[in-house]
């Protein structure tokens, strides 16, 4: 398995990427996100990815959420992106932290303002006793920050996952899938094949 590099996993992911923006129906940066709490117990869900490089991939969430208290407690992670108009799947897997203030500032001021409300209205992953209370929520948020600029939420940023591993999963023809997975090592990454 272990072989020279042939390429650049990034360069790879680059390329399917930008095929996946031009193929995929909607949301070609969607991906899922497993983290494991403080038990052992994994949970996955769906999130965006909002940066990429060959320091990581970035996402933007609640860091009072379910998935903050798992990478508070366990801060490592693996991220899917399965685009299935392409049947392609890549897995990313490794350590994860905290973006800059800088980076999710600029960010999250980017965004659209009412979802800059959304984040100072939501309490995500805790219990909610009717819609209406969101509601109420979003309405004051609105109020409080009338006619200025919406500041990032104290509780919401950016985390980045520095991938140790990637593998890219293309589908072939009679079932002959291709694997083809990076390991990091050092500075560098080793390349080989899996059987699928
Ligand atoms: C396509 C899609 C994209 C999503 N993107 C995000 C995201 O970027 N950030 C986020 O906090 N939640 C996002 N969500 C919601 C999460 O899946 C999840 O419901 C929420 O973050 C709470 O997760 P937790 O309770 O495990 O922390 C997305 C959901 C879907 C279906």
């Amino acid at each position: 398995m272990a072989r020279a590099m042939t390429d650049d996993p990034f360069r790879l992911f680059d390329a399917w990427y930008d095929e996946a923006k031009a193929s995929e129906p909607n949301d070609p940066n969607a991906m899922a996100l497993a983290t494991v709490d403080s038990a052992g117990q994994p949970s996955v869900r769906m999130v965006l990815l909002k940066g990429h490089g060959a320091d990581g991939f970035v996402f933007y969430t609640n860091r009072d959420s379910r998935k903050a208290a798992d990478l508070a407690a366990v801060p490592r992670a693996g991220l899917l992106f399965h685009w299935k108009s392409l049947r392609r799947q890549v897995r990313v897997e490794g350590p994860v932290t905290w973006a800059s203030d800088a980076e999710s500032d600029a960010y999250f001021a980017s965004r659209g303002r009412d979802s800059q409300l959304g984040a100072w209205a939501s309490d995500q992953s805790r219990p909610l006793d009717a819609r209406a209370t969101f509601e109420d929520r979003f309405a004051a948020a609105r109020a409080r920050f009338e006619g200025g600029a919406v500041p990032r939420p104290p509780h919401w940023g950016g985390y980045r996952v520095a991938p140790e591993r990637i593998e890219f999963w293309q589908d072939r023809a009679h079932r002959l899938h291709e694997r083809r997975l990076f390991v990091r090592s050092g500075d560098s990454w080793n390349e080989g094949y899996l059987y699928p």
